[in-house]
């Protein structure tokens, strides 16, 4: 895991902006995981400041909420397209998210996972992290080889996310998610998190056992993994100033 701790989440973002760019000229037909939640949107952002071509780059999304159309204000459908896809010129037919109102959801499931092999695999997987450590919705002892399938919420992510649907009543209890051995399949892993409210999360991930009760520790066990921190997020990090030093004294071939 590559620990890359910057003073502000606009500075760690730039750094995986440029990350992701430069994927995109090298080749411009990659797979992309995508995130959603308040973290990635500032890289969004950036990306589309950057006005790179989008037109052969596939994605697949993390996960969405069942239940729920994707024309919801709250699907992850409608958060995609109103906060990158819209502004980037990538073929509607090369985004694909989860289908919350799919009729047979395992079979869907199935389909998902397939889809992502006939793309090549995912080049790169952009990932936030609950304050209990989950990655796309793979809840708390979630399976670290589980494939895309249904997840129940937990109560904590069910707070956690009742100020988008204006309170806890009316988040949906069930998703899709890519599972933590389909993430484990990107051939490189981006982790962003910013904010004191996720440092003991990241701790936990970073430096704390590799274990199903933080999902987001499995990247451990990744061999292209790297960690976005502001500050605030890496607070808790024992090694804070090693890895500081780490980033700052990188050889010139191995900067990016
Ligand atoms: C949801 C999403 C995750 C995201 C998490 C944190 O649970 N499914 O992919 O990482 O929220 O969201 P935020 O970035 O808003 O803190």
């Amino acid at each position: 895991m590559e620990i890359i701790i910057q003073p502000s989440a606009e500075a760690a973002t730039s750094v995986a902006a440029r990350i992701i760019a430069r994927l995109l000229r090298d080749k411009p037909n990659a797979v992309l995981g995508l995130a959603t939640g308040s973290t990635p949107l500032s890289l969004y952002r950036e990306l589309i400041a950057l006005k790179l071509d989008w037109r052969k780059v596939r994605t697949f999304n993390l996960d969405e909420y069942i239940g729920i159309s994707p024309k919801h204000p709250q699907s992850y459908h409608s958060f995609m397209w109103e906060n990158l896809f819209r502004h980037v010129n990538v073929a509607g037919k090369n985004v694909h998210i989860p289908d919350g109102l799919a009729k047979d959801i395992p079979k869907f499931c199935d389909r998902y996972e397939k889809k992502i092999v006939a793309a090549g695999g995912i080049d790169l997987q952009v990932l936030g992290i609950g304050t209990d450590g989950h990655i796309g919705f793979n809840e708390q002892t979630s399976s670290l080889a589980s494939r895309t399938r249904i997840k129940t919420l937990t109560p904590q992510t069910l707070k956690d996310n009742a100020r988008f649907f204006g309170g806890e009543d009316k988040v949906p209890h069930h998703v899709i998610t890519m599972g933590i051995g389909t993430i484990m399949e990107a051939r490189q892993n981006l982790l962003l998190a910013f904010g004191s409210k996720k440092a003991r999360a990241v701790a936990e991930a970073v430096e704390g056992p590799l274990t199903a009760m933080n999902p987001a520790s499995v990247l451990q066990w990744h061999p292209n993994a790297k960690v976005f921190l502001d500050a605030a997020s890496a607070a808790r990090l024992k090694r804070g100033e090693y890895y500081r030093w780490v980033y700052d004294h990188k050889p010139a071939w191995q900067q990016f």
